[in-house]
């Protein structure tokens, strides 16, 4: 497989896309939600590493309660239906997110579809419900000021009290709905991410859509700060340190 290992998606358009049908919002989410399955398994297939879905913001609290309790139930649909399939597919699950004030049933299917594919060794599925990037960077930094009272963070400390660290840095961000923004996905993880924009609205989106993206995003040159994506990783950041020494001694080239 190409160097993309871990795909982050933004599920949008729902509401527009039933809206053109001169249907109510939450029949695009019941239409969206259908497509989530095709998506993960399609993940699987290319052999990501990780998948992680934006399904619910911190946000999206402040919408009407019909709504949410709709994505609600969607959720617990969803996990009641695909609970075996991804034990069967060796996929770790995990939801990512404040869920505290979820209904109860709800909170603990999450825990026990958790609970269960703990062990996997396959893709780690993660879905972003009741999910904030600002909230998860400030629930690590306070996670981590009180263990470590008066010490220094570095990045990889940051990193490492992430809600999901196994999922590791996005690749590629992909945005369903036409908007072009981030809306507090992922800000950590995505400091790198390649971006792909597609005007296509989360229920329209298709398995061949996905792996053309994919396949199209590839192709393009990560050259991480470097001036040629021919160079690793930790070489450039080689590369970086040496420059850096050389510099801090005085050199004058
Ligand atoms: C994405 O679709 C799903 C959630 C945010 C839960 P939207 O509901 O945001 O659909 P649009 O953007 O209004 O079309
Ligand atoms: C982002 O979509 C959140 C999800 C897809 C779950 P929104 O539709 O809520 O984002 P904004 O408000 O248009 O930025
Ligand atoms: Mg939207």
């Amino acid at each position: 497989m190409s160097t993309i290992k871990h795909v982050a998606i933004i599920m949008d358009g729902n509401g527009r896309w039933a809206k053109k049908r001169f249907r109510p919002r939450i029949w695009g989410h019941v239409r969206g939600s259908g497509v989530v399955s095709d998506i993960v398994e399609a993940a699987d297939e290319v052999g990501l590493k990780s998948l992680t879905l934006y399904a619910f913001s911190t946000e999206n609290w402040s919408r009407p309660l019909d709504e949410v309790s709709t994505l609600f139930k969607l959720l617990k649909k969803f996990l009641m239906k695909e609970k075996a399939r991804i034990l069967s597919n060796n996929i770790k699950f995990k939801v990512i997110g404040e869920i505290a004030n979820l209904p109860k049933d709800t909170i603990n299917l999450i825990r026990d579809v958790e609970n269960l594919s703990s062990n996997a060794t396959g893709l780690n599925l993660t879905f972003a419900f009741s999910y904030g990037g600002r909230a998860e960077i400030v629930r690590a930094i306070n996670n981590f000021n009180e263990k470590n009272p008066g010490t220094a963070m570095t990045e990889s400390d940051l990193s490492s009290l992430m809600y999901r660290p196994e999922a590791g840095d996005v690749d590629l961000m992909i945005r369903t709905g036409g908007d072009q923004r981030i809306s507090n996905f992922l800000l950590w993880q995505m400091a790198y991410a390649e971006l792909f924009f597609t005007p296509t609205a989360w229920p329209d989106f298709s398995v061949s859509e996905f792996k053309k993206i994919i396949e199209h995003v590839s192709n393009r040159e990560r050259r991480f700060g470097n001036v040629s994506a021919q160079s690793g990783l930790d070489e450039t950041a080689e590369q970086a340190q040496s420059n850096k020494s050389l510099f801090a001694k005085g050199a004058n080239v």
